[in-house]
Formats: C-alpha cells, sequence, structure tokens
C-alpha cells in the first residue's frame, strides 16, 4: 500500500487523474469503479478538464459504481445513479449505457446484487477503482462487522454514516435512507488497482486504522492492506494521525517520476 500525503484535495484529485489518464492511453476500453460522496469530486473535476482539454477519452470505457440507497425515488436527487451522472459521467463522453449503479429499487435484491457482481466480471473486472473511506472506516457501504470475503449485497447503514451523510439531505438525519447495496469488500478486492482519496479531519483515524491498523471487520477499509496495489492519497490533515508518516514523505519524494501510481 502506498501513502502518499499531498498538500490538499486538489492536489489528490490530480494525481488520481493522472492515473486514470494513464490507464486510458494503455487500455481505452478501461473498465473504471466510480465513487460518490464528496471524496472523488476533485478527482471527477480533473478528469473533467483533461478531456475537455482533449487529452483523453471515455468513449471506449466502462463504468460501474459502488453502491446505491434503497429505496429512493427514481426521481430523487441523491440517487447514487443521478449523483454520478451529475458530479462526473454526463460530463465527459462516457456513454450512458456505459455506466452501470446497483438498482436500489429492484424488486427482488439478491438477484440484482448476483447480476451485478456477474456484470463486473463479464466486462473483464474493474481495471482501476476509485474509493473515499467513511469516518467509520467503511468503503463502499461496507460497514463495520461487514464480511472480509462479501459480495454485493444489501446493507444496513451505521447511525454515523447516516449522520455523516445528513449533509446532502438537507442536514436531516431522518431523510438519509437505513439500507443500501453495495459491492462487497471481496468484490472490490479484485479491482486492479485502488486509489482511495480522503481529506480532512474527521478521516485522520480511519486512514490510519486503514493502513497501519490490525486487518479487521470492525475497520473494513483495513482488507485492502492484502491488495497488491493500492494507492492511497491523503491530505495533512487526514494524515495526522498516521505513525508512520515521514516514512511515507520520504519514499513519494524519492519515487521517479516514471513510476506513477
Ligand atoms: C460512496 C461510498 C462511500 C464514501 C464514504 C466517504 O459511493 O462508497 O464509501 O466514499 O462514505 O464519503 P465522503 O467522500 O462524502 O466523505
Amino acid at each position: 500500500m502506498e501513502i502518499v500525503i499531498l498538500p490538499d484535495a486538489a492536489d489528490s484529485g490530480h494525481l488520481a487523474g493522472g492515473a486514470v489518464a494513464a490507464l486510458l492511453a494503455r487500455k481505452p476500453d478501461a473498465v473504471l469503479g466510480l465513487a460518490t460522496g464528496s471524496s472523488p469530486l476533485p478527482v471527477y473535476d480533473d478528469l473533467v478538464a483533461r478531456y475537455t482539454a482533449g487529452e483523453i477519452s471515455f468513449a471506449r470505457a466502462t463504468a460501474f459504481t459502488l453502491d446505491e440507497y434503497v429505496g429512493l425515488p427514481a426521481d430523487h436527487p441523491e440517487r447514487y445513479s443521478t449523483v454520478i451522472r451529475e458530479a462526473f459521467t454526463s460530463r465527459v463522453d462516457l456513454r450512458p449505457d456505459a455506466v452501470h449503479g446497483p438498482d436500489g429499487l429492484a424488486t427482488d435484491i439478491p438477484a440484482a446484487c448476483a447480476a451485478y457482481d456477474a456484470a463486473i466480471a463479464e466486462a473483464g473486472g474493474i481495471d482501476l477503482q476509485i474509493l473515499g473511506i467513511g469516518t467509520d472506516g467503511h468503503i463502499a457501504f461496507n460497514e463495520p462487522g461487514s464480511s472480509l470475503a462479501s459480495r454485493t449485497r444489501i446493507k444496513t447503514l451505521t447511525h454515523q454514516t447516516r449522520a455523516d451523510n445528513a449533509r446532502f439531505f438537507g442536514g436531516d438525519i431522518d431523510a438519509v435512507p437505513t439500507r443500501c447495496l453495495t459491492q462487497g469488500l471481496g468484490t472490490i478486492m479484485e479491482a486492479g488497482h485502488i486509489v482511495l482519496t480522503a481529506s480532512g479531519q474527521n478521516k485522520a483515524e480511519a486512514v490510519h486504522q486503514l493502513a497501519e491498523g490490525g486487518v479487521s471487520a470492525l475497520w473494513p477499509a483495513t482488507i485492502l492492506q492484502h491488495h497488491p496495489h493500492v494507492s492511497v492519497l491523503v491530505d495533512e490533515a487526514a494524515a495526522s494521525r498516521l505513525q508512520l508518516a515521514s516514512y511515507y514523505r520520504q519514499t513519494w519524494a524519492a519515487k521517479p517520476e516514471w513510476q506513477g501510481l
């Protein structure tokens, strides 16, 4: 796991955007994994800038989102399928039918979840997964206690996650759905390269556990310690609890540019 400590979230967005651009250059039909929430927004802004400048194209790419609230009406602005369209996919040349997400309105939820994992496999698997991390250490919506081998399934959100996400629902925690569909930790672990971004003091403990804690379902993101290619891009505040921060800084400073992420 590589930890890169950067001055701010825009720098993380630029670095992650560079990794996506390099992937598209060598594999124009790449399969991208997209997170929602606020953490990846600088990544998407960077990718839109590269697309607008004519540097990259998503015309042959495919995308899979991580998760979706259960039961939000089709026209609700906070449905993740809507959020990702507005934040990213409609701003570049990704074909709308190449963007997939778990169906939070499915009548047969187990079948919809199994079909989602099958669709990712059929697309050839995710080449690069963009991730955020929750303050309680969740990735996608794999809350503490999640099976480390889990597949896409229905989960119940913790009170902490609903409180954190109330800001997207006018500050009203009761408006935040209680359940979601989420790629499992086992599903996420199959991605070729995982790029996780985090910023702000409220992520510091989760980032410390992710990189330096014992692997445990209590901090689900710790499963990423078993993945061979994870890049964690954090700002100073999110890095503030890292025990080995000076080593990470030295390592990054000495890394030749050709190596990329
Ligand atoms: C969203 C997702 C979540 C978020 C996490 C952090 O698709 O998978 O794991 O990445 O809740 O959210 P933000 O980035 O809003 O702090």
